[in-house]
């Protein structure tokens, strides 16, 4: 059987940075993100007698750079399924990998789904989110819709995301803004692996289920000003994290900062921005919906901003009928 799976990036508001079990992806504390509509993945696959060898296409490329990470996710779902055939994958991201923007979040979540439909098992989201963490933690947080808490757990079993609220409970946007497109050099599971090194993590541990349960409260308050805080506090920290761990790790780039120095001017002159931003240099601010043109108009005197993709709150993980091959 042939399946065909769309699932949206998300963006993280409570970073997941550093994890307990490298293996199972088990975070060392529990994560807030919202799905971004703009950004996603689709992914199709179908296990066939008539294949040697798993088929795995990504964006165009036949068994490329990622190709084996793919091979070992199905091999999981092969398992749970009991399916001995190999299986043919194409998935495509809606936007160019050149943008510099994560996929593996999207890619898992889509590629959990439409491999374990292909397989013909039927699992709840609690569990397809389970699985989606052992290809990319980030990605347990795809398959359910909205704004979404990964709860960290203490086991495999119990470390899933739900849904606190969908789509539609706040008209905000997130706004890319793409400062640069070049590939990072240190990519999020090897900068984790180093986050204990920093003097400043066990701190950050100390205080992180507090500020869970505040962005909680801003989000279901929506309260704009006390969430944009928290979530540029909490991007602050990520990175002083990043910056002293050993070695040191500096995802900036001098168009980052001025970007930063930007968002804070336009906030002084009265326009609610905040940012966040991920392992990588580019800004996703973080705007009500009523203020989205103004924000647009700002970002376009700015020539370091060489793109911006605007995201409203997203759906979960889904199936669809149009497949890829
Ligand atoms: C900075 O989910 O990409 O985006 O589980 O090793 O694949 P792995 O890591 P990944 O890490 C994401 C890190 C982050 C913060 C976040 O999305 O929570």
């Amino acid at each position: 059987m042939k399946s065909t799976a769309i699932a949206n990036s998300n963006i993280a508001l409570i970073k997941y940075w550093g994890k307990i079990n490298e293996k199972l992806r088990l975070p060392a504390n529990s994560s807030i993100s919202m799905n971004l509509d703009s950004l996603w993945t689709t992914t199709t696959v179908e296990f066939s007698k008539d294949l040697k060898k798993d088929r795995i296409i990504i964006n165009g490329i036949d068994n490329g750079d990622e190709a084996n990470r793919v091979s070992k996710h199905i091999d999981l779902i092969r398992k749970l399924a009991g399916v001995t055939t190999k299986a043919r994958v194409a998935t495509k991201n809606n936007f160019p990998e050149s943008v510099g923007i994560a996929s593996s979040a999207s890619g898992f979540a889509a590629l959990t789904l439409a491999a374990t439909a292909a397989a013909q098992i039927k699992i709840a989201k609690k569990e397809l989110s389970i699985l989606a963490r052992l290809g990319s933690g980030s990605a347990s947080r795809s398959i359910p819709s909205g704004f979404v808490e990964w709860k960290k757990g203490d086991s495999h079993q119990n470390s899933f995301a739900i849904s606190l609220f969908e789509p539609n409970h706040w008209k905000i946007a997130d706004i890319v803004a793409i400062v640069s497109d070049k590939p990072k050099n240190v990519g999020s599971t090897a900068g984790q692996k180093i986050a204990k090194a920093s003097p400043f993590f066990k701190i950050r541990l100390k205080n992180i289920d507090k500020k869970i349960n505040q962005i909680k409260k801003y989000i279901k308050q929506k309260n704009f000003a006390r969430f944009g805080e928290l979530i540029e506090a909490e991007s602050m920290e990520l990175h002083a994290i990043m910056m002293t761990s050993t070695p040191p790790l500096i995802y900036w780039h001098p168009e980052t900062l001025k970007l930063m120095a930007c968002v804070k001017s336009w906030r002084s002159e009265g326009l609610p921005i905040y940012f966040t931003i991920d392992a990588g240099p580019n800004l996703h601010l973080i705007v009500e919906d009523k203020n989205i043109p103004a924000l647009l108009a700002k970002l376009k005197n700015i020539c370091e901003v060489k793109k911006t993709i605007v995201n409203h709150p997203g759906g979960g993980a889904r199936l669809i009928d149009r497949h890829l091959f």
